[in-house]
């Protein structure tokens, strides 16, 4: 088992690039299913989430070259089943179940299962297919849905779900008529997909808004893409120039994006200012404690809370972190504690204290966002950190030591470690 090794105490200072979105190359990638043809997608990063994604296409029965940044999918005679081997590994596999039933009138995909950070349930993903049509069963852990040619009707969410929004916006890109989707997620990446979707030949407008249109194409045709920018590894470089101090250049910065995340690192002191096509970073003087509270776009996002929430460990004064989007998603705020951080948890709210310092030592990851925090905890920590199971960490940051060794943080990848 692969784990990475800091030695803290090194201000950053250079540039680092942000590659393509994570959670916008996911959906897209199943968008492929809603056509034949070769579809080709750039700007792809390679992370373990995209080459399990490769791979469930490949179950399916279509070709895929996954050589990131491109990725082309080509044609094949599908079979829409998607196994629980495949969708235990990620969650995200549940996209290809709108793009299956509405291509193919049925679907057999598993039930992604809960996760370390919720329970994740897809309720609204399988309520909004029945309002178009679709006929779902729940058979020994599968989703079975058989149907005709899906139609057009109005799904009203009862919260905003980001893969449930791109669900039903693809499953709607092939139904009869028009479908209006209410109370949607305005993430970017379901922008992102919607782009997509009108690239192939269906009309989808209002994405972005909580109310989406989309009137559905009898057949669409296969797409050439770019991914935007990925905007949380990106959140999360900036919080790391800002925990370890210095001097960054951050290119291919999705700012406007980023807002939430900007605004708070620069109440708790961090300067930001843009710099050609980039956001330069600098933290020189003491950090000051901010609250936060996640909340769906254009709110702060749920995952960038364990990268701040790791910041204000040695901000000045009492930071209050309050998570809405996740029952648990606290679990790097024990691993933080062994390093000598004062946090208290109180239900679904955070009360970080004031240290002075952190002490490295060897930490467990325990989900994405939590290993990108304890990392950064390590780029400041006193002596050496381990942060174990750090395959965590290679489903969502592309070449993450290389990234932060340009930057000057004495960072390498061990091996072997226990599991
Ligand atoms: C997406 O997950 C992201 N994943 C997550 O990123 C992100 O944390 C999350 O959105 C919130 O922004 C991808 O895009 C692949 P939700 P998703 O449906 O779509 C509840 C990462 O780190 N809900 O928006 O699964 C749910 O329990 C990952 O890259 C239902 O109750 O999240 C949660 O409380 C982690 N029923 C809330 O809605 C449903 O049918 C928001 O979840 C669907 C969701």
């Amino acid at each position: 088992m692969d784990g990475i090794q800091i030695v803290g105490g090194k201000p950053l200072h250079g540039t680092v690039r942000i590659s393509g979105a994570k959670n916008a190359a996911l959906p897209i990638m199943c968008a492929t299913l809603l056509s034949d043809g070769e579809s080709m997608l750039r700007n792809v990063p390679a992370l373990r989430d995209i080459g399990t994604t490769a791979d469930l296409l490949r179950t399916l029965g279509r070709e895929v070259e996954d050589a990131p940044p491109e990725v082309r999918v080509g044609g094949g005679e599908v079979t829409p089943e998607a196994p629980y081997e495949l969708v235990k590994r990620m969650r995200a596999s549940v996209l290809v179940l709108g793009p299956l039933v509405a291509r193919y009138g049925k679907a057999k995909v598993s039930l992604p299962g809960g996760c370390q950070i919720g329970t994740r349930p897809v309720d609204q993903h399988l309520k909004g297919l029945e309002i178009l049509g679709a006929k779902i069963r729940i058979e020994k852990g599968y989703i079975i849905s058989e149907s005709g040619r899906l139609q057009g009707g109005e799904v009203v969410f009862d919260m905003p779900t980001v893969t449930g929004t791109e669900n039903l916006m693809m499953a709607a890109a092939l139904a009869q008529g028009r479908t209006t989707l209410v109370n949607c997620a305005r993430e970017p990446e379901v922008v992102e997909v919607a782009r997509v979707l009108n690239k192939m030949g269906a009309r989808v407008s209002g994405a972005g808004t909580g109310v989406i249109q989309i009137v559905g194409a009898d057949e669409l045709a296969p797409f050439d893409h770019a991914i935007i920018s990925d905007r949380i590894e990106a959140g999360t470089y900036m919080v790391a120039a800002a925990a370890a101090g210095g001097n960054v250049l951050i290119e291919a910065v999705p700012v406007d994006t980023l807002e939430a995340v900007i605004a708070k690192l620069r109440a708790a002191g961090v300067t930001m200012e843009p710099d050609g096509n980039g956001l330069r970073v600098v933290r020189e003087g003491r950090l000051q404690s901010v609250d936060v509270t996640t909340s769906p776009h254009p709110g702060f996002p749920t995952d960038m809370q364990a990268q701040f929430l790791m910041l204000m460990c040695l901000a000045e004064g009492t930071s209050r972190i309050s998570e809405t989007i996740f029952e648990n998603r606290f679990m790097h705020v024990p691993e933080l504690g062994r390093m000598g951080a004062d946090i208290e948890v109180q239900g679904h709210t955070a009360f970080v204290r004031q240290v002075d310092a952190l002490e490295g030592t060897t930490v467990m990851a325990t989900d994405l966002r939590a290993s990108a925090s304890l990392v950064i905890a390590g780029l400041v920590a006193r002596g050496e950190t381990i942060v174990r199971r750090v395959y965590h960490l290679d489903r969502g940051y592309e070449h993450i030591e290389e990234k932060l060794g340009a930057l000057g943080a004495d960072v390498a990848r061990v091996s072997g470690l226990d599991a």
